[in-house]
């Protein structure tokens, strides 16, 4: 299986330094020196990102994606710095036609590692992939299509 590369760095015209990694352990970044972190993980396994990346979050199911999830609130919080802000992006999603509330899950997973929920941002969702498939089963089998996500956003106090 293959790895994250950990050692892709590089450094804008601007001085933004750019670097690859893995989001449950950000041990090249010091602790309480990170202005903002907007991130977007992938919705547990619904999309998978990669074939064989070990770490690739998307290859969790759902209860093993809140325990990996809890890695990257903990990193998350270490590295920010006290007052600023963390946004994540995080949708729902269903299980034996019953709904997940993924997005929920993984919101309290994040106050729980500290963070103050600050504002809860509903977005509407575009252009998804899965969209005609699920229009059409959402028909047949009677529920509701889910669309929208959530934009969490966490002050570290
Ligand atoms: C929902 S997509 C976000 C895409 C992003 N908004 C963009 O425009 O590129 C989830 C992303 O998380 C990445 N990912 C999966 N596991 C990760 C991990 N352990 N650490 C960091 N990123 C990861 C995936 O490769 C994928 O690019």
């Amino acid at each position: 299986m293959a790895r994250i590369n950990t050692n892709f760095q590089r450094e804008g015209s601007t001085g933004v330094i750019i670097r690859q990694g893995d989001a449950r352990n950000l041990n090249f970044i010091k602790s309480e020196s990170i202005d903002l972190i907007c991130t977007h993980p992938p919705y547990s396994n619904i999309i998978k990102y990669s074939k064989n990346i070990e770490g690739d979050l998307s290859h969790y199911d759902i209860d093993d994606f809140i325990i990996e999830m809890q890695k990257v609130a903990s990193e998350s919080i270490r590295v920010l710095k006290k007052n600023k802000f963390c946004a994540i992006l995080i949708g729902d999603t269903r299980r034996k036609k019953n709904i997940i509330p993924l997005g929920f899950n993984v919101m309290q997973v994040f106050v729980d590692a500290g963070f103050t929920l600050k504002e809860i941002i509903i977005k509407e969702q575009h252009n998804c992939k899965a969209t005609g498939f699920w229009y059409n089963r959402s028909i047949e089998y009677n529920f509701l299509l889910i669309a929208h996500e959530y934009l969490f956003v966490f002050v570290k106090p």
